[in-house]
């Protein structure tokens, strides 16, 4: 059977492109650093309820003992509100180095911290945990970008990194 040079080439053309294409799916799935929350994260232990897990009954900013300038931040995202965040905002000292914890003990939200690279799920059952460093004192604002009903444009809340004098760690929401 005799192909045209023309079509020889398209056709080679073709399959280089589509070899080309899966490269760049597969180096956006496992070379960009794109991460689904890790294991690590833990699962909530029954995910219609994880404000019973013991670290989300008293959301809020905890102090790490033994370690200086660490912080644990549980964050309920639920309709429509972030607690802490929303009725109050979540203040972190500068300087420091935050873990953020997130969860939603209702449907699936989003924790985007506006302005930054901080912006995750928050899946019911699911743990997402994030490590962020607040080198200077800000506020940011917090949205929601996953649709979760009615008022979900209005679900926001505000993070302050604040002088580490001006701090005081209280833990709770
Ligand atoms: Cu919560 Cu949208």
């Amino acid at each position: 059977m005799e192909i045209h040079r023309y079509e020889r080439l398209w056709t080679v053309a073709a399959l280089l492109l589509i070899v080309a294409f899966i490269g760049t799916v597969a180096y956006g799935a496992l070379g960009a650093g794109v991460q689904m929350v890790a294991d690590d994260g833990g699962t909530v232990a029954d995910p219609q309820s994880p404000t019973d897990s013991p670290n989300f009954q008293e959301p809020g900013v905890y102090r790490v003992d033994g370690e200086e300038n660490r912080y644990e931040v549980y964050v309920l995202a639920r309709q429509f509100l972030f607690q802490p965040g929303t009725s109050q905002p979540i203040e972190v000292p500068a300087g420091s180095t935050v873990d953020l914890y997130v969860t939603s003990p209702d449907v699936v939200h989003g924790f985007e911290v506006a302005g930054t690279n901080v912006n995750v799920m928050a899946i019911p059952g699911q743990v997402a945990k994030m490590t962020v460093e607040f080198e200077e004192t800000a506020e940011y604002g917090i949205v929601c970008n996953e649709y979760c009903g009615g008022a979900h444009h209005t679900m926001e809340g505000q993070i302050r990194v604040v002088q580490p004098s001006e701090f005081d760690a209280t833990g709770g929401a």
